[in-house]
């Protein structure tokens, strides 16, 4: 089979490595890879691929004008990548993609264009690095009913909060650690906002449910306001920090958001630095449970990997995600929640089951409340820090 690759930083060098040192073992099950052109924006930077032959371009044209069948789009570009997949399609090319951003947003146009024009569309790796996640779920919805979702599905959040849970510092500190040993980007907005992990709820919830989730109707609250006086607090309740991603399905209501969660020690999605958890509950059985690398050069190559055998073996589902259904977001079940807050409102007070004052800081914890009368009390409030009480105090 000849590839392109889109992409030559961090993941596209691993499925590059992993294509040199493992051509032999591929070859002896007749898996002939064979890289035609790889795709960069930058023609001036410095390469050192492991295949010293490897042909680089930064002219698309290039790739949509050849004959090769299948494209492994590990690009970091949103709109530019997405044209270019959608003529890739068209000029009936697989694609395999690692690019979240991409597959979240315009999941419906890509499935369906991928549907018309009878080639793949493999997203394995943009949710959960190494961790098969999008495969058995492909599989499970055809027979049973998935009712809810959730999990750690950003790696460098995790990696913020375990730290600052292990040695009680402050966000900032943390932070500025994690961005010089590369786990953390130098804008690192997308990950410690939410986005990352909004992308990947909307991905696993849509496909589940068959129904159309639209990005902004996912509450997402990131970690960027965390402090350390609110870890203490969590603490003394006996609960640690964790960013979750969750979705489900109830009545014909869909409840989705991304936000910190008050977590104990047993909490299954209580993971420590870079790894991701997702548990899934089914009709079928109670629960499943998925822990691993939710990123990385040759975790998330392995999931590329693992999608390209599967095109190649002939043995890849064909896309059937096509947003049938249509659910309304209505974040109608009941939780608690905390909250903390140099100013509250009248609203909130209402909403309030306990409060204490430390410094200039409200720490609050709130009543049974719906996620929609919450988001409707904290708003034009700055500065606040929110998260969802995991469990009944
Ligand atoms: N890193 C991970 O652990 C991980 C895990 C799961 C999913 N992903 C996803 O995988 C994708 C790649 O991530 P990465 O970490 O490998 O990113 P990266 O290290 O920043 O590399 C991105 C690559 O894309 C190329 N690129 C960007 N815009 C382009 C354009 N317009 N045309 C052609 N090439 C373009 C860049 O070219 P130049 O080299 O010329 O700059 C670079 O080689 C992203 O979508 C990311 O969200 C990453």
């Amino acid at each position: 089979m000849k590839i392109a690759i889109m992409g030559f930083g961090t993941v596209g060098t691993g499925v590059e490595e992993i294509l040199y040192k493992k051509r032999k073992s591929l070859l002896k099950n007749n898996f002939d890879i064979t890289i035609e052109r790889i795709l960069i924006k930058n023609k001036n930077k410095k390469r050192n691929p492991h295949d010293k032959n490897l042909i680089f371009t930064d002219d698309f044209d290039e790739i949509i004008n050849s004959d090769l069948e299948t494209v492994i789009d590990v690009t970091s570009n949103l709109e530019e990548t997405h044209e270019r997949i959608v003529r890739l399609m068209k000029a009936k090319k697989n694609i395999v993609t690692a690019n979240k951003a991409v597959v979240s947003k315009y999941f419906e146009e890509l499935s369906e264009l991928a549907r018309e024009n009878e080639v793949y569309f493999a997203y394995e790796a943009s949710v959960a690095g190494a961790i098969p996640i999008i495969h058995p779920l492909m599989e499970e919805v055809f027979f049973n009913d998935i009712s809810e979702i959730s999990g750690i599905l950003n790696g460098t959040s995790n990696y913020i909060l375990s730290k600052m849970e292990r040695e009680g510092l402050d966000y900032e500190e943390v932070l500025k650690e994690a961005q010089e040993l590369g786990y953390a980007e130098a804008d690192p907005s997308a990950d410690v906002g939410g986005l990352d992990a909004m992308r990947k709820i909307r991905i696993l919830s849509s496909l589940i449910y068959d129904a159309k989730i639209a990005e902004d109707e996912i509450f997402t609250f990131g970690i960027s306001n965390i402090k350390k006086s609110d870890f203490d607090f969590a603490k003394d309740m006996a609960y640690s920090i964790r960013l979750l991603g969750k979705s489900s399905l109830k009545d014909g209501k869909i409840n989705i958001s991304v936000m910190p969660r008050f977590l104990k020690d047993d909490f299954f999605a209580k993971t420590f630095d870079g790894i991701n958890a997702i548990k899934v509950h089914g009709e079928n059985f109670k629960s499943y449970e998925l822990k691993g690398p939710g990123a990385g050069k040759l975790e998330t190559a392995d999931a590329i990997m693992r999608d390209l055998l599967r095109i190649l073996a002939k043995r890849e589902i064909a896309t059937f995600y096509m947003a049938e259904n249509s659910y309304p977001v209505e974040n109608n079940l009941e939780k608690k929640y905390y909250l903390r807050a140099s100013k509250i409102s009248d609203e909130l007070k209402n909403l309030t089951s306990s409060e204490k004052i430390i410094g200039d800081d409200h720490h609050i914890i709130t009543k049974k409340i719906e996620l929609k009368k919450l988001t409707h009390a904290i708003n034009g409030l700055k500065d606040i820090f929110i998260a969802e009480i995991e469990e009944e105090i």
